[in-house]
């Protein structure tokens, strides 16, 4: 019999395939800092970048029903590759049969609505991973709204390993860094603006930076995400109301505890309370 969830009052939950999505929930947290939120990272099955559509709709669904046995009447799919692969799925096929009151949101509308205001020569840049690629989400969204912005991109299967190995600092991550961002930057000579377009990569920011021309601007997605989360939660009183705001922040990790704690102390400043779960 397929599990049903009614709308309570709970958490906001905020999922990725890893830590990437805890740049999204640093974001979400300085701007609602009054919330609840459940974070969960599936570190054990990561990355999904370069797995197919069925998987990562898969895992992602599983994610999702997750967070809503934990109370969460709104998912955040910090994930970029989720949102691309699963979020419409589940928005159009699963939410009516199990949720029909909660509600999960992705990253990607939201980070194409800015694009269109910062871009002068109309050529915009995609780093992401291959699925997020593969998929044409970005092109597709931000020519809906912009449709005389070029939009080209290019996958960085690599970046994530490094990001979740922490990697993102040693000296082996420049050539990859270097690599990914050439490549993008040969296809198109005019892109003024490039969408960091996976929860993972402001880690890497630090190199990408370097290694990107000083005229092009980095846009990270998590200040975006953030405000528009804002924006949605005053359109709809009625999901807001149903966010618990106690200010609280519990995460959840596929992975060791131990390992998640540690990582996790380079996006998060003091203790964090880490439980594991198994996802199926
Ligand atoms: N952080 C995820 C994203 O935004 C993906 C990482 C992965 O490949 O697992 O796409």
């Amino acid at each position: 019999m397929t599990q049903t969830f009614k709308l309570e009052q709970g958490p906001i939950g905020i999922f990725d395939s890893g830590y990437g999505g805890l740049t999204i929930l640093e974001n979400i947290r300085k701007k609602l800092p009054q919330y609840s939120y459940i974070y969960l990272g599936d570190n054990a099955r990561t990355p999904y970048g370069t797995r197919s559509f069925e998987v990562v709709y898969e895992f992602t669904l599983q994610a999702v029903k997750k967070l809503f046995e934990l109370g969460c009447p709104l998912v955040i799919l910090a994930c970029n590759t989720a949102s691309a692969k699963a979020l419409r799925n589940i928005q159009q096929h699963d939410l009516p049969l199990i949720a029909p009151e909660r509600r999960v949101l992705g990253v990607i509308r939201p980070t194409a609505e800015f694009i269109g205001e910062l871009t002068k020569t109309r050529h915009v840049g995609v780093l992401a991973t291959a699925g997020t690629i593969r998929s044409e989400s970005y092109p597709l969204e931000i020519q809906k709204l912009y449709p005389d912005i070029l939009v080209t991109g290019t996958a960085c299967p690599l970046w994530v390993p490094l990001v979740e190995n922490g990697e993102a600092d040693s000296e082996g991550s420049d050539y990859f860094v270097k690599k990914y961002i050439n490549e993008l930057l040969s296809q198109d000579r005019d892109i003024d603006v490039i969408i960091l377009g996976c929860t993972h990569y402001p880690l890497l920011m630090k190199k990408i930076r370097q290694y990107t021309p000083s005229h092009i601007r980095l846009i990270a997605q998590g200040e975006h995400v953030a405000d528009s989360l804002k924006d949605y939660l005053s359109r709809h009183p009625e999901m807001d109301t149903m966010c618990l705001k106690e200010g609280i922040c519990d995460f959840f990790t596929t992975e060791s505890v131990e390992k998640f704690q540690e990582s996790a102390s380079v996006f998060l400043n003091g203790p964090i309370n880490v439980k594991n779960i198994t996802l199926e």
